[in-house]
C-alpha cells in the first residue's frame, strides 16, 4: 500500500468525529457551493471530499442535481455519504481516485529515500498535466476542499523540503491541480479553492484571536513566514489571475474573506477563491 495514502487514510479516520467542532467550517463551504449554483440543476464536483465533514449534502442536494465526490480514500467516501444518510440517494456519486495520478511514483521516491542528488525531472514532467482521471466531467461547478495542502505535504513527505528540485515539484503540484479544476468544469461554470493554510500548531494563539482581529492576525503570520508550504493565499490566488496561461480561462476570480476550520486540538486558518469558466472556443 502508498505509505503517503496511508497517512491520509489515519487522518481522515482520526478526523471523523468532528462534525460538531467543524460546523462553521461547513457552513462556509455549503453556503459558497449554494450560492454557486446558477440554477437548480447543476451537477458538482468535488476533489478532496475524504468524510465529507466540510459538506451538508443535504442541503447541496437542494441546489444540485448530481453531487460527485472525489477522494482517494474509499472508507471516508463511504462513511460521509452514510453518516449524512444519502448513501443511497442516486444523484450522489462517489470515486476513488488518485487527483494528481502521480502518487504511486512519490511513494515509490520515499520508499527509496531520496538523495539530494535524485534527479527529480521526469515526476515533475509527469504532473505538467491533469490526471486522466475518467469522470463525468465537465461539472458546473467543481470545488477544491483542503486537499492541496495535503498534496504539497505529500511531496514534503516522499523528497524532503530541502531536495534542490523541491520548489520546482510544489510549483508542478500546484499548477496540476488548478488546471485539474479549470479542465473540469463547463463553460460558464465556477470553480471553488478552498485551502488551509496555517493553523494553531505553528500560530499557537490563534484559538485566542478574536474574531474581528482575525484577518489582521493572518496577515502578520504570513508576512513572517509562518504558512504551510506552497499555500500562501496570494500565491493561490496569482494562479488565476495576471500573466498565467489559466487566467486567460477564467473570469471574476475573488479571494473570499478566511476563516476557521476547527479540529477539536486543532485549528486551521482556510483561504478560498471563487472564479468562472470562460467558454471553450
Ligand atoms: C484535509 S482532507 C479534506 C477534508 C474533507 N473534505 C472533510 O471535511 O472530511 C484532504 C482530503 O484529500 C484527500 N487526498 C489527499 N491526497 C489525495 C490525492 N492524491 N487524490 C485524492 N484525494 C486525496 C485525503 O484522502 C483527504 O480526504
Amino acid at each position: 500500500m502508498n505509505k503517503l495514502f496511508e497517512e491520509e487514510i489515519r487522518f481522515n479516520l482520526a478526523s471523523r468525529p468532528n462534525w460538531e467542532q467543524g460546523a462553521r467550517h461547513r457552513e462556509k463551504v455549503t453556503g459558497y457551493l449554494t450560492g454557486l449554483a446558477a440554477d437548480r440543476n447543476g451537477r458538482l464536483c468535488v476533489l478532496g471530499a475524504g468524510n465529507s465533514n466540510d459538506l451538508d449534502l443535504k442541503q447541496l442536494l437542494q441546489v444540485y442535481s448530481e453531487i460527485h465526490l472525489v477522494d482517494l480514500d474509499e472508507s471516508a467516501l463511504e462513511y460521509g455519504v452514510e453518516s449524512q444518510a444519502v448513501s443511497d440517494d442516486p444523484r450522489v456519486f462517489r470515486y476513488v481516485r488518485d487527483i494528481t495520478g502521480v502518487g504511486q511514483e512519490l511513494a515509490a521516491c520515499e520508499a527509496a529515500g531520496v538523495q539530494p542528488e535524485t534527479d527529480l525531472s521526469e515526476i515533475i514532467q509527469r504532473f505538467s498535466q491533469p490526471a486522466a482521471l475518467d469522470l463525468p466531467d465537465p461539472f458546473d461547478v467543481v470545488c477544491s476542499t483542503c486537499v492541496l495542502s495535503q498534496l504539497i505535504l505529500q511531496t514534503v513527505n516522499a523528497v524532503g523540503d530541502t531536495h534542490p528540485q523541491f520548489e520546482e515539484l510544489m510549483v508542478a503540484i500546484r499548477s496540476q491541480h488548478f488546471q485539474t479544476i479549470v479542465e473540469f468544469i463547463n463553460d460558464g461554470g465556477a470553480g471553488f479553492v478552498v485551502s488551509d493554510f496555517v493553523s494553531s500548531e505553528s500560530a499557537t494563539d490563534m484559538k485566542e484571536v478574536p474574531d474581528f482581529q482575525f484577518t489582521q492576525y493572518l496577515s502578520q503570520l504570513l508576512s513572517s513566514r509562518n504558512f504551510f508550504h506552497g499555500v500562501h493565499p496570494g500565491i493561490l490566488f496569482s494562479q488565476l489571475k495576471g500573466n498565467t496561461p489559466l487566467a486567460a480561462l477564467v473570469q471574476n476570480v475573488k479571494m473570499l474573506p478566511p476563516w476557521r476550520w476547527d479540529l477539536g486540538s486543532r485549528q486551521y486558518a482556510v483561504a478560498a477563491i471563487q472564479f468562472h469558466r470562460l467558454p471553450r472556443h
